[in-house]
């Protein structure tokens, strides 16, 4: 197979096209180049793919997404309508972000941060104990990260809930669906977990109307899109004291504007789009999976179904 490699953000392309090659000796794997020739390629690799590549590339047939969301590929005027695209499942990232929400999680119910400020001054005192039932966690998401994130919650033994449009089971946790399911899960939820695809459904679906239908105290952890979170419900959330505080790795404009309130704010925790990075080993091994499995004429999971937009 005739395979392209195209980023916009990646600055090591070269070694993404060695690794594509080690797992593929069979096939020809190349970088793309603006401005080259037409080229035969039926595969792309990519993520953010600069436009001119489907003028440039125009036998393609799959795209693999160097990440879980598609949201922002779907809304590229240039994409094809036949091209089909596969999305990362997994990759490594589902273990990273369960880490990211529970490091949050804990230094909420645990105080970690409130210990560090009181070495600063020598001081010995210690912060109640952590009730695991006052802290139920509530995922939005049952895919493969969510199922990974609310898991991980159930093991440790808090009350965990997942949210999902269909409903779908996940083994330890409580399940939801649909629009009328959100009412209840949320009713249940002090720690909102958020790992939805964006699609025109979920978009500004963390809101005003969803904070105030929480738990008191309630703690919002982001880790989807910024397109999810309506900003200033959330900066009105916490000034009426509706929700504790909130842990964002994703924005409306990334980077997040050096002039915007959340970077101040004492309640929010800003990270730069960290806590489910694409390890390059890891989504070599799938992406080389998946196109041996190809060749052979074998069906593939991850094909993105545009109408449901993931
Ligand atoms: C992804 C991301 O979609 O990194 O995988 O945001």
């Amino acid at each position: 197979m005739d395979i392209v490699f195209a980023s916009r953000h990646d600055g090591h392309p070269e070694q993404w096209v060695q690794a594509l090659r080690q797992a593929l000796p069979d096939d020809t794997v190349r970088l793309w180049d603006e401005g080259g020739a037409k080229g035969a390629a039926q595969v792309a690799v990519a993520w953010a793919p600069p436009p001119a590549l489907f003028a440039q590339e125009p036998r393609l047939e799959y795209l693999f997404n160097l990440g879980a969301g598609v949201d922002t590929l779907l809304r590229m005027p240039e994409l094809p309508a036949g091209l089909r695209i596969v999305r990362l499942e997994d990759g490594g990232m589902a273990a990273q972000m369960a880490e990211y929400a529970l490091y949050y999680l804990l230094d909420e119910a645990r105080g970690f941060s409130r210990y560090a400020e009181q070495q600063k001054q020598a001081r010995w005192h210690r912060v109640s104990a952590l009730q695991r039932e006052e802290w139920p966690v509530g995922v939005m998401g049952a895919g493969r990260i969510g199922a990974c994130v609310a898991r991980l919650f159930s093991t440790l033994d808090y009350p965990v809930a997942v949210w999902s449009r269909t409903g779908r089971a996940v083994e330890g946790a409580e399940a939801f669906g649909g629009a009328e399911g959100l009412p209840g899960f949320l009713a249940r939820t002090r720690v909102l977990v958020n790992v939805l695809p964006l699609t025109e459904e979920t978009r500004g679906i963390l809101c005003r109307e969803a904070f105030s239908q929480l738990k008191p105290d309630a703690y919002l952890i982001n880790m989807a899109r910024g397109g999810h979170l309506v900003e200033s419900d959330l900066l009105t959330a916490l000034e009426e004291g509706r929700l504790r505080g909130a842990a964002l790795d994703v924005f409306s404009h990334e980077p997040l504007p050096a002039s915007h309130p959340f970077w101040a704010h004492p309640r929010i925790r800003v990270t730069p789009h960290v806590a489910g990075v694409t390890l390059m080993r890891s989504t070599v091994r799938q992406i080389a999976g998946k196109i041996r499995a190809m060749a052979r004429g074998e069906a593939i999971s991850g094909i993105v179904d545009r109408t449901r937009q993931y």
